[in-house]
């Protein structure tokens, strides 16, 4: 899908525009905006919102065809709401409406004339983003398992955003922007989607090492033998009844100065979870291939700052394996020591996550980063607690971290991928106690998201660092089942900000 941003030709005005269907925008109550006005020049615009064929609420369509005296071959009406300046969340609906509707014309070319620069406390590069992403959004498809490939998609291929003068030049940016955006997340959901006898960590470092080459990160693989050598012994605990070799890898992109101290990701790889020893229960366990979306989440974000050639170092780190029960695999009760030195009692087998991150989050200290955030499936308390909305994130409280956490919060809400700050606390430590190691590997059932954000937090002393538990967004189950590209937006404009040198808002 292409994506273009035209300036309104003053002369020829929007009824003059050749495409194959042009969007413009209604309110309720019957109200045009200033785009459906310039349209309506029979009066076909009033007569349909007269009819009461379209009510004018947010995300409500009508498509009328061959008005008199415009030159596009049809108008779609959609739905803004009631306010003005038009809320977020009306937006969004009017841009996903949109684009369901794109997506089935039979018309190739699509042009977009909705106000982007009347969206509450919003500019036109937000609008564009907003609409780039829906739009990309409804035209993902996954069907490489399938014999049949399904047919050439109809609809709207090439869009083009009607904007004026000021508006158009950021709208261009933010268009490029998303795209790359769009172009990260589908990644992330591809790797998502694929099963787990396809997406080995060996295909994660294969994909790791083609967005290598593709956009010239520095990469480096680290295997089994390098792994002991580092005595990653928490990491090398879970993958040990597995037969896939695991991997560690480390991705770099240093677009920015040389000495600035790198933004460090770190993203949980698990590309099968059976639970182990510990084994999960059947029922929809195949939706445990999705256990690899934090690293996903990693690659999808490094595909994205490669495109826009970010001015930042960023660094991503991908601890991968499975976890599988075997004659070798761990058991519970069974004491490791950690590449940090203390000792873990694994009391289940189930939370493999923090155990193959605490290494991670151990070996990354060499980097002296400037802030450490990892990503993980980490939790089904997480789902239970903020359901599939919001990302959890959690942090220390003090004011660097304070500042990371509104850093990570405003990213999120500015492309729709929210996420919901935790507590870390030291009353919630306490669960952790173990009688004979250092720590247990769980906290009981009460705070299952909080006791596994505190175990990390033991292994992150040395610099800022805040966690990202995407159990409930990283994919979607039922009928709709699929990865979602969460947190690609959050995570790619957390480090835009970064790079723009724009701290939280
Ligand atoms: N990968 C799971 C977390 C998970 C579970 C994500 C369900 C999404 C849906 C993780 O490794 C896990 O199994 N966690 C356990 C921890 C427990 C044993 C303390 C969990 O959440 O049940
Ligand atoms: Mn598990
Ligand atoms: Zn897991």
């Amino acid at each position: 899908m292409d994506f273009s941003i035209k300036p309104i030709d003053p002369k020829t005005g929007l009824a003059g525009i050749k495409t194959g269907c042009i969007a413009v925008g209604v309110f309720e109550d019957k109200k045009l905006s200033q785009a459906a006005k310039e349209l309506d020049r029979k009066g076909d615009i009033s007569a349909a919102l007269k009819s009461g064929d379209i009510t004018g609420k947010a995300g409500t369509t009508l498509l009328l065809r061959a008005t008199a005296g415009v030159a596009a071959e049809r108008i779609l009406l959609v739905g803004l709401g009631k306010d003005e300046p038009i809320t977020e969340k009306n937006f969004v609906s009017a841009v996903q409406a949109t684009a369901r509707v794109f997506a089935s014309l039979g018309a190739a070319d699509g042009a977009i004339a909705l106000p982007l620069e009347d969206v509450k406390a919003r500019d036109a590069a937000w609008s564009a983003c907003a609409a780039v992403l829906a739009m990309r959004d409804a035209s993902y498809r996954f069907d490489s398992t399938k014999s049949k490939k399904e047919p050439a998609q109809g609809g709207v291929r090439k869009v083009t955003f009607l904007a004026s003068g000021a508006g158009a030049s950021a709208a261009k940016a933010a268009t490029a922007q998303a795209t790359a955006i769009a172009n990260g997340m589908d990644l992330t959901r591809d790797l998502g989607n694929l099963p787990s006898n396809i997406c080995t960590p060996t295909y994660l470092a294969n994909t790791a090492k083609k967005l290598a080459k593709d956009f010239g990160f520095g990469i480096e693989v680290l295997e089994r033998k390098q792994i002991e050598a580092l005595k990653m012994g928490s990491f090398l605990s879970v993958t040990k009844g597995s037969e896939e070799p695991p991997k560690f890898i480390v991705l770099k992109h240093m677009g920015g100065k040389g000495k600035d101290a790198p933004t460090v990701l770190v993203g949980k790889g698990i590309t099968f979870d059976t639970g182990g020893i510990s084994l999960k229960p059947g029922a929809n366990m195949d939706e445990m291939k999705y256990d690899m979306c934090g690293a996903a989440s990693v690659l999808g974000t490094f595909r994205a700052i490669g495109e826009m050639g970010l001015k930042l170092n960023v660094i991503g780190v991908i601890p991968t394996c499975e976890n599988m029960p075997s004659g070798r695999a761990s058991k519970p009760g069974d004491i490791v020591t950690s590449m940090s030195g203390q000792t873990i009692e694994i009391l289940n087998t189930d939370a493999e996550g923090r155990l193959i991150l605490c290494d991670a989050l151990t070996y990354v200290e060499r980097f002296k980063p400037a802030a450490v955030v990892d990503i993980a499936t980490l939790t089904g308390a997480c789902v239970t607690a903020l359901g599939h909305h919001n990302t959890g994130l959690f942090t220390r409280h003090d004011d660097a971290h304070d500042e990371l956490a509104d850093e990570l919060l405003t990213a999120g809400k500015a492309t729709g991928d929210t996420a919901w700050r935790m507590p870390i606390e030291d009353a919630y430590q306490e669960q952790l106690k173990s009688n004979f190691a250092d720590m247990a590997n769980i906290g009981g059932p009460p705070g299952g998201s909080i006791t596994a954000a505190c175990f990390l937090e033991r292994y992150t002393k040395k610099y800022t660092w805040a966690h990202l538990d995407i159990a409930g967004t990283a994919w979607k189950s039922g009928a709709a089942k699929g990865a979602t590209g969460r947190p690609v937006p959050l995570l790619t404009t957390f480090l835009l900000n970064r790079a723009n040198g724009k701290k939280a808002a």
